[in-house]
């Protein structure tokens, strides 16, 4: 893979639910207020004009790769606007009806990343404003998936990911995370098809293809989710399940068999889970990222299904985003960090209470360990480093990387630690509860926390460096590190591996899938084919079913052009599209003459199974193209 105001105004604004957009540019300053936010990613005005409710009612095309059918937007025009501006990307616009009356409208020429803002006049009394419209063939947030690009090859498959601003190409929306509003839908979908949404879901196929759907609290538009396939349901405990296509639902039942217990654990860390069920979706392979938090439902890349149930700490971040994130929100992406680092940070909390601190370690060292490689590529003077994000004019996705999740997590372990655990526990049940279904900027998350945490311990204040932290680049000195009893093992056993003992005499017995994982991050890119082949023989590494580790492995592989491990990397490659993996690997290749040639090969094969965002930067990696 990224975080201050008179908090007094933050909050009439934040309790009034309204999104200003009026602060001068100031992008790359400290902002005075947090009040004064402003969204570069959303030309919508849903910050004056208030955007209370969402009906859609749509037809989902299979076959044509279509969306079509209407969004109708509750509207209340208090700050008598006179008109309600709405994003769109790749969209046809049939028709508005404001009020059961056919309105004029205007369709602006695209702008980069942002797409088209769609102008509908109203006045001080609209009520209701209709769009009919149906989805372009370049819309981001769709994957349409033929039949063989499926897990069980039988039913073409449809999924959305909406996050960060891709809620516009299916849907006309304010689409800024500062604007929230509850929905309904109704979807037609191919009979023998299900569909699932972020809301509450029906468990079983019916016979009709329309599938209704209530989500009765207030998201940003990021969180709107669809997913239609043949997919089925198997329960966990009265209010988490699994759903996924039918030939995966054993194994993914079997994986997550311990989701209901994980949603117990964080509760009792920081609160009740407001949002009713929790249900995990398992994706068709080409999803392109591990997890997406979309509310009741997180959809989830089938590539954490190792059969271990090793990696489902993803689980755990992607339920965690239920209190971070979908409950208390980032305000612009430029505060992503508020998202994903308190995420983060929550998820190595709930794998602790299950697994012990010993294995939380282990997460956490990994994670610190990405935050020094993503510093060291990036530069460690890079702006893109601090935590509060100056994403104006870029695609907000630039900011996808392990600063928000690694440097925003260890910045609040570092807090933790300072305070006591206690302290900052009690904290942050507060925060979430103060904050909840609202919006927070950096700033405001600051300045609540000088408030409630620090208070009068000036002690506190100045030991936490926090300008640092969130307005400079790098790893502050404060920076916390992990314990590390399990990985200290891993460091003799290398050791001696490195100095010639052969791979069966290692005391490898009991080690978990992160053991081997910094096992193989440790090897030096010196080793060796012989020391490869010796590996590879004891431990069957390039067939490995822990998609972390078979990652780890054919990067070695590739750097020693260690050949008998490519068949099972390019089997990797056609079935798994998750850009973490794909796009090093790719890269990877792209560093020799010999693996260009085989780059562009498998690249010519696969593209296909992969999600058009992974096609748009693979493109880049393999072709060149810009
Ligand atoms: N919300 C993110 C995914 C995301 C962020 C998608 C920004 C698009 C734009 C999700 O919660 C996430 O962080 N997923 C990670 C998993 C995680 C364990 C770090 C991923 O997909 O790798
Ligand atoms: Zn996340």
């Amino acid at each position: 893979m990224f975080r201050h105001c008179l908090f007094a105004v933050a909050a009439i604004v934040l309790l009034t639910g309204c999104f200003r957009k009026h602060a001068p540019e100031e992008s790359t300053l400290k902002p005075v207020t947090a009040a004064q936010w402003v969204d570069d990613h959303t030309l919508s005005n849903a910050d004056s004009v208030i955007v209370k409710h969402l009906h859609l009612d749509i037809k989902v095309n299979m076959e044509a790769k279509q969306i079509s059918g209407s969004a109708m937007w509750t509207i209340n025009n208090a700050h008598h606007q006179k008109e309600l501006i709405l994003d769109t990307y790749d969209m046809t616009i049939d028709s508005v009806i404001v009020d059961a009356r056919p309105s004029g409208f205007n369709l602006d020429t695209p702008i980069r990343y942002l797409g088209s803002a769609l102008h509908i006049p109203i006045n001080d009394n609209s009520k209701f404003v209709t769009v009919h419209y149906r989805t372009g063939p370049n819309a981001r947030a769709l994957q349409w998936l033929a039949p063989d690009q499926t897990h069980d090859k039988k039913h073409p498959f449809l999924y959305t990911q909406s996050e960060s601003i891709y809620a516009r190409s299916w849907i006309p929306c304010p689409d800024g995370p500062g604007i929230r509003f509850t929905y309904t839908a109704q979807v037609r979908v191919p009979v023998g098809l299900m569909a699932l949404m972020s809301a509450e879901n029906n468990d079983v196929l019916n016979d009709s293809g329309v599938y209704r759907f209530d989500m009765p609290l207030p998201i940003p538009a990021y969180l709107m989710a669809l997913a239609v396939g043949d997919v089925v349901f198997r329960g966990i405990d009265e209010r988490t399940g699994v759903y996924a296509e039918r030939g995966m639902i054993d194994k993914a039942r079997w994986e997550f068999e311990n989701v209901g217990r994980m949603v117990g654990n964080a509760e009792q860390l920081y609160g009740s889970y407001r949002w009713g069920r929790y249900d995990v979706l398992v994706l068709p392979p080409g999803f392109p990222i591990g997890g997406m938090e979309n509310p009741k439902l997180t959809f989830l890349t089938p590539s954490i299904i190792a059969g271990d149930r090793s990696l489902v700490s993803l689980v755990a971040h992607e339920l965690a985003h239920s209190w971070s994130g979908n409950l208390v929100t980032n305000a612009t992406w430029n505060d992503f960090w508020l998202n994903e680092g308190f995420t983060n940070y929550f998820e190595r909390r709930i794998m602790e209470q299950m697994m012990g601190a010993a294995y939380a370690d282990m997460l956490w060292e990994i994670g610190y360990q990405d935050l020094q490689n993503t510093i060291l590529s990036m530069g460690p003077d890079s702006r893109d480093t601090w935590l509060k994000l100056d994403l104006k004019g870029r695609d907000p996705d630039d900011g996808l990387n392990d600063i928000p999740y690694e440097k925003g997590c260890h910045f609040l372990r570092m807090i933790e630690r300072a305070a006591g655990r206690d302290r900052f526990d009690k904290f942050l049940v507060k925060y979430f509860d103060a904050f909840a279904f609202r919006t927070i900027t950096t700033e405001g998350f600051l300045n609540y926390m000088d408030t409630v945490l620090i208070g009068k311990d000036t002690a506190l204040r100045n030991s936490l460096n926090t300008d640092e932290w969130v307005y400079g680049p790098g790893i502050p000195a404060n920076c916390p590190r992990a314990g590390n009893e399990l990985f200290g093992k891993v460091d003799a056993e290398r050791a001696k591996f490195l100095q010639g003992m052969p791979p069966e005499k290692l005391a490898f017995i009991h080690w978990s899938a992160h053991e081997w994982l910094y096992f193989l991050r440790g090897l030096p890119d010196s080793a060796s084919i012989p020391q490869l082949t010796s590996l590879d023989k004891a431990f069957r590494l390039s067939e490995s079913g822990n998609s972390e580790l078979a990652f780890e492995w054919y990067l070695h592989a590739l750097k020693a052009n260690y050949t008998p491990a490519y068949p099972h990397m390019e089997q990797f490659l056609s079935a798994i599209g998750r850009r973490k993996f794909i796009e090093p690997l790719y890269s990877q290749m792209m560093q020799t003459p010999p693996g260009q040639e085989m780059a562009r090969r498998l690249y010519e094969k696969y593209r296909l199974n992969y999600h058009p965002l992974a096609q748009e930067s693979l493109d880049e990696i393999v072709l060149g193209k810009k």
